[in-house]
């Protein structure tokens, strides 16, 4: 095989393997010299179907042969349709209209103008330890890392910062951690951001590459009533958290709590390029028609891939069935962490699951955590971390796996922990 194209990829492409991949299959990538991965890393929580899912294959062969690019200025397509008829009976019926775009950092730049068109406010509040993604807005929209703003000032200005009520992070239980983040996030309205000026409150419902930390249900609930008491609009952003990555169709169902636009990509599609914004009509009425709008988004061919997807996931439970192997997975991991004390705290919704390390003083210990995934890709197990001191591993399978890949992935887990010690 010959790789002496790498040298014109652009560096700024960080790497967590330097494996060449040739095809996948459900839970496994084989690579171009005949190796085996268990992937537990979904390509960042994209493949909830898993690789190559034969159904979603078959609906985009089927679609590319027809026609690849209908564009949604110029023509309307069954796909997108049926699309959005689809998602109008998986996300809250308040939500029933919805704008398509090609990636979570585009759907999130289309949310807050929504917000912005809709309040005639400017400013945005995000929490600690977000992340929205790389574009313009979405980087000043992203507090995960440093790296993903150093060097790119002056920012996008009108972006305000809350605490994320992450327990284990400050060291507190849930209820002193969720009554902070709280006060905190009213006395930001009242020091930095009035209400009459904030448009949005957008917030991951569990915090993604900042940590895998599920946002409790109470917190949840009390940000809506401020949002509400304030007219300012609240955003979830499920980018990550969606389409049954859970064990529900969006993480937000786990408090019960509405928001008024839901930002949607990754798992949406199986991997094709497509992500999109969902508010009720009313909201979305207020945005201007041509005010915003893009070539590629709701692709015809991603369209129809997401409808395929969304099929699989039914027929298959995959919904119920990522609840019940999270809990075989949380189970086994709290099992392991009994004998490795460096596991922090192991947390987690269905298959969004986290095992945090710490030294035995209770700080973040990254070097453990790296060599624990470095160990664990040297057995075929390919797994991420995240956390802005990367100690956090994260474990993000497609929702099809089944419970002897999860148990090799423990038993290799565990080879990991001992090797590395
Ligand atoms: C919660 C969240 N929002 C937005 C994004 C940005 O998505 P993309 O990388 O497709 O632009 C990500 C990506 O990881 C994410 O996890």
């Amino acid at each position: 095989m010959n790789n002496e194209g790498v040298k014109h990829l652009s560096p700024v492409w960080s790497r967590s393997s330097d494996i060449f991949v040739d095809y996948g299959q459900g839970v496994y990538l084989y690579t171009t010299d005949g190796q085996r991965y268990l992937d537990f890393t979904s390509g960042i929580g994209v493949t909830n179907t898993g690789h190559a899912h034969p159904q979603v294959v078959k609906a985009i062969q089927e679609q590319a042969a027809r026609l690849i690019h209908g564009q949604a200025n110029i023509v309307y397509h069954q796909p997108m349709i049926r699309l959005a008829e689809e998602l109008s009976q998986i996300l809250p019926s308040q939500l029933d209209t919805f704008f398509f775009s090609n990636s979570g950092a585009e759907a999130v730049e289309g949310a807050v103008k929504l917000a912005r068109a809709a309040t005639g406010k400017s400013n945005i509040i995000v929490f600690q330890g977000s992340f929205h993604g790389r574009t313009h807005a979405t980087m000043a929209m992203t507090t995960s890392r440093t790296i993903y703003r150093a060097g790119f000032q002056p920012l996008v200005p009108g972006i305000f910062v809350a605490p994320f009520p992450y327990s284990y992070g400050y060291g507190w239980d849930e209820e002193t951690t969720v009554k902070f983040a709280i006060q905190e996030l009213k006395r930001l309205l009242k020091m930095q951001t009035a209400p009459h000026e904030t448009a949005a409150a957008v917030i991951e419902p569990v915090l993604g590459e900042g940590g895998y930390v599920p946002a409790p249900a109470s917190f949840m609930r009390e940000l809506r009533q401020i949002c509400d008491e304030n007219d300012i609009l609240l955003v979830a952003d499920e980018v990550q958290s969606g389409f049954g990555r859970t064990g529900k169709w969006f993480a937000i169902e786990h408090s019960d709590v509405v928001p008024d636009i839901m930002i949607m990509a990754k798992g949406m599609a199986s991997g094709m390029p497509l992500s999109g914004i969902g508010a009720s009509r009313q909201l979305m009425e207020k945005w201007t028609p041509g005010s915003h709008g893009g070539t590629y988004g709701g692709n015809i061919v991603a369209s129809a891939a997401a409808v395929a997807t969304i099929q699989v996931m039914r027929e298959e439970n995959l919904i119920d069935h990522s609840a019940a192997m999270g809990q075989i997975l949380m189970a086994g991991l709290r099992r392991l962490q009994e004998e490795h004390p460096e596991i922090g705290e192991v947390r987690g919704l269905g298959l969004m699951v986290a095992s945090e390390f710490s030294t035995p003083a209770g700080q973040p210990w990254s070097e453990r955590a790296q060599a624990v995934a470095q160990a664990c890709h040297q057995q075929g197990l390919m797994l991420l971390t995240c956390g802005a001191d990367g100690n956090i591993i994260r474990w993000i399978p497609p929702l099809v796996v089944n419970q002897e890949q999860l148990q090799e992935a423990l038993s290799i887990f565990d080879q990991a922990l001992n090797e590395t010690k």
